[in-house]
């Protein structure tokens, strides 16, 4: 497995493998890496003969008061998880390698990115898309993996593929949980005992919702409001949204009669955690 920091690197090493006629899957990533990461790079494994994880923290989709300067970093570890997982190539470039100093071109992708994260993080669609564009240049691949996980994330990016006209297809992963349900995270790792404790409870409202929906309930204010209930009895989380959406327009909806998208963005303590279920109408 190489690691290497320089784009120069990364298109001598590209170029070599599309000359020997290699398909090559790309996996995007902010490191600190965990099974989530690892289910990616399994089904980028699966489908190409090389794969590429890119392991960078793009300072582009922080927000001022958000915890770019704190966000976890363990590249010796990361090393470890892409070498168990067969990756060909890490590319952990630098800040500046990035963004030279007169960088001022932008990818914003409009509409879908209006609502859930995209509404509380201003700019932060706009830093994701620039910086995976930059990335699909650099490593040219023909798959690049997203985790389901950050579902919003996922639906910009297959729309910003379409839109832009990039030969890649993006293949979207289902979300590894933690035994007791909670989807795994870097930001994880930020949670003292008891609020990982109290952080099951995005999984238990996802759970209560299912249940309810299995039941035949399809009112969205009524399971909203069982699921609010449910998070606000736990004293250490504070709830950012709870939202419920088309699938593919990512536009409220007030009944369960089309495939809808639950996403959930909760703080616990400090941290802001998210999760999601998508209801498929049959
Ligand atoms: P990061 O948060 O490191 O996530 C990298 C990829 O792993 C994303 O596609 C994310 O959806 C996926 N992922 C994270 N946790 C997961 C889980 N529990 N189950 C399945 N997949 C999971 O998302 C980013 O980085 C960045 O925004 C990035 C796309 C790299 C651009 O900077």
């Amino acid at each position: 497995m190489k690691v290497v920091t320089s784009i120069a690197d990364v298109r001598h090493q590209v170029k070599a493998w599309h000359l020997a006629g290699e398909t090559i899957g790309l996996v995007p990533t902010m490191g600190y890496l965990h099974e989530g990461h690892q289910s990616l790079m399994a089904s980028a494994k699966k489908d190409n003969q090389r794969v590429i994880v890119t392991i960078f923290v793009n300072p582009m989709q922080f927000g001022p008061k958000e915890d770019l300067a704190s966000y976890p970093r363990d590249l010796e570890r990361d090393k470890i998880a892409c070498e168990q997982m067969g990756v060909d190539l890490i590319f952990a470039p630098t800040a500046e390698e990035m963004y030279t100093p007169c960088f001022n071109s932008y990818v914003d992708v409009n509409g879908l990115t209006d609502a859930l994260c995209g509404e509380k993080r201003p700019g932060h669609f706009k830093g994701v898309c620039t910086v995976v564009s930059k990335l699909f240049n650099i490593t040219c691949p023909d798959r690049a993996y997203f985790g389901q996980k950050d579902a919003q994330q996922l639906a910009v990016i297959k729309q910003m593929v379409r839109d832009l006209n990039f030969d890649i297809e993006i293949i979207g992963c289902p979300i590894v949980r933690e035994t007791d349900g909670l989807a795994k995270s870097s930001r994880n790792s930020y949670l003292s005992d008891n609020e990982r404790k109290a952080a099951v409870c995005l999984y238990q409202s996802i759970e209560l919702a299912n249940t309810m929906i299995a039941k035949g309930e399809r009112s969205v204010a009524t399971i909203h409001s069982a699921m609010q209930l449910l998070i606000e009895q736990q004293s250490l989380a504070k709830i950012d949204y709870i939202e419920f959406v088309d699938l593919c327009s990512l536009k409220p909806v007030s009944q369960l009669t089309q495939d809808t998208l639950c996403a959930l963005a909760v703080y616990v303590g400090k941290t802001r955690l998210i999760d999601n279920f998508i209801y498929h109408f049959h």
